[in-house]
């Protein structure tokens, strides 16, 4: 019996470390709690500029995370979050805030999000649906460190501290991260459901991820 555990548990950990191509499927995140969650691997540990890019379709109303990624000295190394008020959506690098005004955030709709962020010139940018934001300062500094990146609900410390009033209810798809600002042709593209590269830090057709509590893998919905 313990070696058919142990076995199983060999074979469950094996396979969730294998990357699957989630194309055509969506996540879903059925309940409000602050457990349930996808954690997504990837191996790279130092970021000069970062493309984030998902489809997302919800009825919240209150500020909540679509994007937590955290380093161990850093819980927001990078947030991309719904803030309380309507149209507000802030893009957080290295834990410097920046609230980007005037966002066409609708519920009950789906909507296409990407956030670029370079520590070049250290400034980050947003885009709904293809439309951009006011482009805007947050960090020159790289993001370095082993990285933890959560779906579902926003790291207040390194791989954990979830707040429910902060976690994500409703679908996702289509989750992609670059390690380079995708140029505004691509993201009009990506909001299109047009032609563009896949990303290279996460790749929706080839992920690898782990799921905790209730978030179920269904058929994407295309209406
Ligand atoms: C956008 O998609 C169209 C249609 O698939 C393609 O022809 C075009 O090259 C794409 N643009 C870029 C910048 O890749």
């Amino acid at each position: 019996m313990a070696l058919v555990c142990i076995f199983l548990s060999l074979l469950l950990g094996l396979s969730a470390a294998v990357p699957q191509d989630l194309s055509g499927k969506m996540l879903v995140f059925p309940q409000e709690t602050n457990t349930a969650h996808v954690r997504l691997t990837t191996s790279r540990q130092n970021l000069g500029a970062v493309t984030v890019c998902m489809r997302y379709f919800t009825d919240l109303t209150r500020a909540f995370s679509f994007f937590s990624l955290s380093i161990p000295s850093q819980s927001n190394a990078l947030l991309i979050y719904k803030q309380p008020v309507r149209d507000e959506i802030s893009v957080t690098v290295k834990n410097i805030d920046t609230i980007l005004k005037g966002q066409d955030f609708q519920i009950n709709r789906w909507q296409s999000l990407c956030a670029t962020w370079e520590a070049a010139s250290g400034v980050v940018q947003l885009w709904i649906d293809g439309k951009p934001s006011t482009i805007k300062f947050a960090s020159n500094a790289n993001i370095g460190g082993p990285i933890i990146i959560v779906l579902g609900q926003d790291q207040d410390n390194y791989g954990g501290g979830f707040d429910k009033a902060q976690s994500f209810v409703g679908m996702m798809t289509d989750v992609h991260m670059w390690d380079y600002v995708l140029s505004p042709q691509h993201i009009d593209n990506y909001s299109q459901k047009l032609n563009f590269p896949a990303g290279n830090v996460l790749n929706w057709k080839s992920m690898e991820f782990q799921i905790t509590g209730r978030v179920l893998i269904q058929k994407e919905q295309n209406k």
